[in-house]
């Protein structure tokens, strides 16, 4: 057997040790001495929190409180903090006020609740904010680097082109796609409600994600739906593995260890391939359809417009919507498209059933205003303002997206505030949506009658309500979402009396939205359609 030369042996062992020294001071500058500084330029300011903890932070704190509780919790207090979804805000809120700090795993995170903080951050200093890393590796992983994820000049192009499909306009031709994507799911309950003589209880929940899946699927990709619903149980699953590895203690300890070809690893890698594998597919058979000549343009669906505008970028990289953003954006939006619609839904079924005398206004609205269902059009659907207010009652008390996060580019001197680079800031939503001081005494109480004059006049502050975010970035499908929510409701509301069933446990859990952890049984009772 050869024998290394000492000399070759020696700068080996030079270059192995300073690896090493380099890792762990990298480690240790990023899991230690940024930290405390973060924690130091804040204190100076009053701005406190629980006690550093060495990479875990409070996850562990977090995880073990919402853990601890019943899975039937009280439903009668809607300001509760939400201790199942938000643990931080149950945790240190109560004590350290409405600007505190803590640690998610090795980050360091500022949690704000003022809305006017909130408003100076997001529309004033947009520019300013960035994604986390972390944060933007685990969206892209699950749903793509696709708008919600971009910042700068790429996320405003692509914004100007997506934008179209939102509008008003567009939202008209919707209508009947929406109403043919929810009526599958609802004949089923009819005939099920039938069968069993007019009364049958049903877990709703997961019917729920069929229709928004379809309702996606049918006016954003021309109708591919059992593709759609593979695409999106891949990014469950996806997101769920993530979130596990969050969990462990490896994941923030080993440098590296989120790239080891763990088994974690090797299954997300496995559910990734299969969401780009569906998604190429559904991409390459409409602009084959165009190439055979089978159509002659890709159409006005969200596919069909990200196709025209990328047609020239489609081998190169250099224009600004090419091949890429068609698939990133493709991916994002069958994610974007149905959880979040799917769930609030779910809740404002829950409030209804909850509150059977909001159930009839909104019934009455339903039928004085929308009259047959071949006739229902979008002008007639943002009429109706009973069902609005509930809508809005229900995001209030659910947001879907709980809290946002973003991450300081750059040192930022707000209004009494100093804000250093580096330091992860998390907006809660939910918790600004729980505040007496925005919202008045009745905070804690299910009141869609706040909302008569409009959001404005619900609360004293504009931003306090802000389920679909705020600023340039805020949702692009915002009114999308609320015609649609509209809609399937509407159709419910006139086939069936909804009750709430003794089954249903209530436990709003999150996993990237806001949902109910048990499902949603509901009893049906069927309603002659007049
Ligand atoms: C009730 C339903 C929905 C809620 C509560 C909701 C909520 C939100 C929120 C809070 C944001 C801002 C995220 C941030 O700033 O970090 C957002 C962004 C976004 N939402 Fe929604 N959303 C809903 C429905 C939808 C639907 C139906 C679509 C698409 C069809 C959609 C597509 C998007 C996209 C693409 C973005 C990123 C916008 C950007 O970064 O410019 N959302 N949504
Ligand atoms: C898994 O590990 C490989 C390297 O072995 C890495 O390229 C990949 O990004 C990792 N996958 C995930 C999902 O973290
Ligand atoms: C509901 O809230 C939105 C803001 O998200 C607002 O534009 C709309 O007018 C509100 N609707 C009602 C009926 O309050």
């Amino acid at each position: 057997m050869e024998t290394v030369p000492v000399n070759v042996r020696n700068a080996l062992a030079v270059v192995v040790a300073s690896v090493i020294v380099y890792s762990v001071i990298k480690f240790l500058r990023v899991s230690v001495w940024q930290p405390l500084r973060l924690r130091r330029i804040m204190a100076k300011q009053g701005v406190s929190g629980p006690p550093f903890r060495f990479v875990r932070g409070q996850f562990v704190e977090m995880w073990k409180f919402t853990e601890s509780f019943p899975d039937a919790l009280p439903i009668d207090d809607f300001a509760n903090l939400t201790p199942t979804v938000t643990p931080q805000n149950a945790l240190y809120y109560p004590k350290y006020g409405k600007i505190y700090l803590y640690w998610w795993g090795t980050i360091t995170r500022l949690a704000v609740r003022d809305p006017k903080i909130v408003k100076e951050l997001m529309v004033s200093n947009h520019e300013s904010l960035t994604r986390l890393q972390s944060e933007s590796q685990f969206l892209a992983e699950v749903v793509g680097k696709g708008l919600l994820t971009q910042v700068g000049e790429k996320w405003a192009s692509e914004r100007r082109t997506l934008g179209p499909f939102f509008h008003q306009k567009s939202l008209e031709g919707m209508v009947g796609a929406i109403m043919e994507g929810a009526a599958t799911e609802l004949q089923k309950w009819e005939q099920e409600v039938e069968e069993r003589g007019g009364t049958a209880e049903l877990d709703v929940e997961p019917d729920l994600h069929k229709i928004s899946g379809r309702i996606i699927s049918r006016t954003a990709f021309g109708d591919e739906f059992e593709i759609g619903e593979q695409i999106f149980k891949f990014q469950t699953l996806l997101s769920q593995e993530l979130l596990k590895g969050f969990r462990s203690t490896a994941y923030w300890l080993v440098p590296g260890y989120r790239n080891l070809p763990t088994k974690r690893n090797r299954s997300m890698n496995l559910y990734g391939s299969q969401v780009d594998a569906l998604v190429r597919g559904i991409i390459n058979a409409r602009r084959e359809a165009v190439q055979k000549g089978v159509t002659s343009s890709y159409g006005d669906d969200l596919l069909g417009r990200m196709l025209t505008a990328a047609t020239e970028g489609w081998s190169a990289n250099t224009k600004e919507f090419n091949q890429l953003a068609v698939f990133n954006n493709c991916k994002l939006f069958y994610f974007a498209g149905q959880d979040t619609v799917a769930n609030a839904i779910g809740f404002m079924i829950l409030m209804l059933a909850l509150y059977p005398e909001w159930q009839d206004r909104c019934r009455q609205e339903v039928t004085e205003i929308l009259g047959d269902e071949q006739d229902w059009r979008a002008s007639d659907i943002s009429r109706l303002k009973v069902v609005g207010m509930v809508f809005n009652e229900t995001l209030r008390i659910f947001p879907p997206a709980s809290t946002l996060t973003r991450v300081a580019a750059k040192d930022l001197q707000l209004e009494g505030l100093f804000i250093p680079k580096g330091m992860a800031i998390e907006f809660s939503l939910a918790a600004m949506h729980q505040d007496k001081d925005y919202w008045g005494d009745d905070v804690g109480k299910f009141n869609p009658e706040r909302f008569v004059n409009g959001a404005a006049s619900a609360c004293t502050h504009p931003q306090a309500f802000s389920p679909f975010g705020l600023g340039p970035k805020f949702c692009i499908g915002n009114n999308f979402a609320v015609m649609e929510a509209k809609i399937v409701l509407a159709m419910m509301l006139r086939r069936f009396q909804l009750v709430l069933s003794p089954n249903y446990k209530h436990h709003p859990t999150s996993i990237m939205v806001q949902s109910p952890k048990f499902g949603l049984p509901i009893i049906l009772k069927a309603l002659k359609i007049t």
